[in-house]
């Protein structure tokens, strides 16, 4: 179990920070990611991240606000250039004073954009200077607003919620219900997996349905689920030319703490008009998810030796080996190297 239990967190390498639309519009935003307290301050469309601690006497500059490029700390007012983390002005200081307020500074974060979706670098160095080694990850969205939208937060190290979430095992368990499957219609399964970048993926298979709900949607769906470092899952359903993506990324905020975002981004009329029902399922599976990791938790707290079992858990060991040859190859300079190779795994469920 020891080459599965390095608890460290992915680096050098970019992490979910939320959608634009989740900051107001000149308005800023407390994020936490691992460990790290930062502000998301944006501008206009812009985005920017800073260390979230006034350099002065520690007031999170998150309580403050935007103000021509730069942020605010809500304690004495000093302001901090957006771009470069420059403190930009001192307002209690005489007319006269000649201290030089520039070489005072607030770290910086790398932000990326892609459409609505805001990344941020965490760096293993943050005194590293070189820009970002790979870009954030390049994910298609059919429309930029999403139809459904949903968060929980969870009393677990990201290891354990990453886990949770790609283990095909837990579902007649965990997910038991009416609407979606009981015990009895367990069996089994094998599906063909693919390496991805920095990921892996269930490969497009068309999932086991009846031609009447392909009537309703108009064509034979395809789904393609992948996983990418750091935890970043989708789901890719195509149904003729219109296409539903589930998306779902994991924030470690810290140690013990991670935060799910449940996203889905569709242009197929029929499910965006079935979102509030599918967002109450998907509040339900989340709800269950949440409550699975408070109870495993108390086995956890007694550092107990784990298990991961051929094949239902292989995906979890092809996650900590991504996690092993990501930090490897950026301790070492080595190319990556990655960890997957196609196979099919069979498992019941
Ligand atoms: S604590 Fe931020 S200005 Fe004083
Ligand atoms: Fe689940």
């Amino acid at each position: 179990m020891d080459a599965y239990a390095a608890n460290h967190f992915v680096k050098d390498i970019w992490y979910f920070a939320g959608l634009l639309s989740d900051i107001k519009p000149d308005g800023v935003k407390a994020f936490s990611l691992a460990g790290e307290p930062i502000v998301l301050a944006r501008e206009g469309d812009t985005v920017f991240a800073l260390r979230d601690i006034c350099p002065h006497r520690a007031a999170p500059l998150s309580a403050g606000c935007v103000k021509s490029g730069t942020v605010e700390c809500p304690y004495h007012g000093w302001t901090f250039g957006l771009r470069d983390g420059q403190c930009k002005s001192i307002p209690a200081l005489p007319e006269d004073s000649d201290m030089d307020v520039e070489r005072i500074s607030v770290r910086t974060y790398e932000v990326r954009q892609a459409g609505p979706l805001i990344w941020v670098y965490l760096r293993s160095d943050p005194k590293d200077t070189r820009p970002p080694k790979i870009d954030p990850p390049q994910i298609d969205l059919p429309r930029d607003k999403p139809s459904l939208d949903d968060g929980v937060k969870l009393g677990c190290h990201i290891d354990h919620a990453v886990i949770g979430l790609m283990d095909p095992a837990h579902g007649p368990y965990v997910h038991r219900q009416w609407w979606w499957r009981s015990a009895k219609s367990v069996h089994e399964k094998a599906k063909d997996f693919a390496p991805r970048e920095r990921g892996f993926a269930m490969v497009a298979h068309s999932p086991s349905s009846n031609s009447f709900a392909y009537k309703i949607l108009g064509g034979k769906p395809v789904t393609e689920i992948t996983f990418r470092l750091p935890a970043i899952r989708t789901e890719e359903i195509t149904i003729g030319k219109r296409k539903v993506l589930s998306y779902t990324a994991l924030i470690p905020i810290d140690e013990t703490h991670t935060e799910i975002r449940q996203l889905f981004f569709t242009d197929h009329p029929t499910f965006r008009l079935l979102s509030p029902l599918m967002g109450g399922f998907a509040r339900t599976f989340l709800r269950q998810d949440s409550d699975m990791v408070d109870l495993q938790q108390k086995g956890l707290k007694h550092d107990p030796r784990l298990m991961l079992i051929e094949d239902a858990d292989t995906q979890a060991k092809w996650y900590y080996a991504l996690k092993k040859a990501w930090a490897k190859s950026n301790a070492t300079g080595e190319p990556f190297v990655h960890p997957v190779k196609p196979c099919t795994l069979r498992w019941r469920s």
